[in-house]
């Protein structure tokens, strides 16, 4: 147990806690990952401290000039983090006092872990969001490459998982690359939100009576302003739950995703083949393949889930401001960022690593049912309203299914040949032109479309 009089909090204390408590309460076993942003922080408050006069310029060099050593001493794995010291801010000041004396004792003036800790968070929040829409970037740029790479396949687009019309398999690939778009712009939108006004300077609760110059403070940290209610700036945790939001969704979309290799590598559909250095074997039966990459990227939405409603759930019965359960935001939060940063890297790579096997998504693409819908608007082009032409197409169906003959034959003995040409799997996605549609030209232009934003 360590003599209360060595803690930062330690004067009205005649005894330290036991280590159990202090194993409970520590943090800086996983928030020493703010480091940088804590340090960067703390070099602007000091810097902040001198410009106000309340400590030497000399001071705020030397404070800085620490700061950055124990940087380093962090990045080269130098650092000796103490739990004793409770978290990562407790453990940087420590060092700083310990590395240069008494300028040190006068960095955290005017200033609270309250405030600190809310602004190293939004930092970082906003630093991960920026790596996240990188990879994210490289996702889509897999999944552009492939539907280039495999412009001409056309498969069966499902609705329901049943057979519903054709569509090119790069139309499918780029409904993803426009999933993952928004996610991207999602994280856009919270390292924008996270980076607007800068909680420093708030102190505990109710700001300081010295008076700092919040504005600059910010600015040197890049933030655009500074909050203007202390008490909603402590307490505020939005940024954290904007960022496991939008970590939930991209994890909704790779798992939809996910899920589609799942189904299209099986021998059911037989669409794809992941290579080898993406799938696992099985222990017992030797002939296995398993997507195993595409079924913990789906299963591990589920911890994107949790981490966005345990966060949510420990905010919620908390009165105004600070209560120490907020330090319970950190590991849902460094789970989701690490989860999805691997997940994404991970899928890039797959994907990167697939074979389309044409001729099986073509055989399942000429499904001649399929075009069923086009032999309804080939009757609606002649006159025939549409309500009554699905219902005689409906009846075709029927009895092609009764009569065991095929579909563009009927359509053939009844309509002509016209009738039957509507069956050309080719002619039918060259007519789908509307914008969104999967005509080959609309597809071309998408790739190009994509192609240049990715840049
Ligand atoms: N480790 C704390 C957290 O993450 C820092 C803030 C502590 N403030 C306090 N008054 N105990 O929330």
């Amino acid at each position: 147990m360590k003599n209360s009089a060595q803690r930062t909090w330690g004067g009205r204390f005649t005894t330290g806690p036991t280590a159990a408590v202090q194993q409970f309460t520590e943090s800086v076993s996983f928030d020493w990952r703010l480091y940088r942003q804590d340090i960067a922080g703390s070099i602007a408050h000091a810097q902040g401290l001198a410009k106000a006069g309340l400590i030497t310029k000399a001071e705020a060099a030397k404070i800085t000039r620490g700061l950055n050593a124990i940087q380093r001493e962090i990045d080269t794995g130098k650092f000796h983090w103490d739990s004793a010291l409770e978290d990562v801010h407790m453990n940087i000041e420590t060092a700083l006092v310990k590395k240069i004396g008494a300028a040190g004792k006068k960095l955290h003036t005017a200033r609270s872990r309250n405030d600190q800790v809310a602004t190293d968070l939004s930092l970082w929040v906003c630093d991960t969001a920026v790596d996240l829409i990188e990879q994210l970037g490289q996702l889509q740029l897999a999944l552009v490459n492939l539907a280039e790479a495999n412009q001409n396949v056309i498969i069966p687009g499902y609705t329901h998982l049943q057979r519903a019309q054709p569509v090119a398999f790069a139309h499918h690939c780029l409904a993803y690359v426009e999933m993952f778009e928004r996610d991207l712009l999602r994280f856009a939108m919270t390292c924008g939100n996270a980076g607007r006004n800068s909680p420093l300077g708030s102190g505990a609760i109710a700001g300081s009576t010295l008076r700092l110059d919040r504005a600059a403070i910010a600015k040197q940290l890049g933030f655009s302003g500074v909050t203007q209610n202390s008490m909603d700036a402590v307490s505020n945790r939005d940024f954290v739950l904007d960022f496991l939001y939008a970590a939930a969704v991209t994890g909704t979309h790779l798992s939809r995703l996910a899920e589609d290799l799942i189904l299209w590598s099986s021998a059911e559909f037989g669409f794809i083949t992941i290579s080898d250095a993406y799938t696992t074997g099985s222990s017992l039966m030797p002939q296995k393949k398993n997507p195993d990459i595409c079924e913990l990227t789906r299963g591990k939405t589920g911890r994107l889930y949790g981490n966005l409603v345990a966060v949510l759930t420990m905010l919620k019965g908390l009165p105004l401001t600070y209560n120490r359960d907020m330090q319970e935001d950190k590991e849902p939060l460094f789970d989701s960022a690490d989860t999805l940063l691997a997940t994404l890297r991970v899928v890039a790579d797959m994907l990167r690593h697939i074979k389309v096997n044409r001729s099986r998504c073509e055989t399942a693409a000429g499904d001649p049912l399929l075009l069923a819908t086009d032999l309804v608007d080939f009757l609606v082009k002649n006159g025939t309203p549409f309500r009554e032409a699905h219902h005689i197409i409906g009846a075709l169906v029927a009895e092609s299914e009764k009569t065991g003959i095929a579909l563009p034959k009927l359509a053939g003995k009844k309509y002509g040949r016209a009738a039957e040409k509507v069956f050309d799997v080719h002619r039918a996605l060259a007519a789908r032109k509307t914008v969104g549609a999967p005509s080959p030209e609309n597809i071309r232009a998408q790739i190009t479309r994509w192609k240049k934003l990715l840049r």
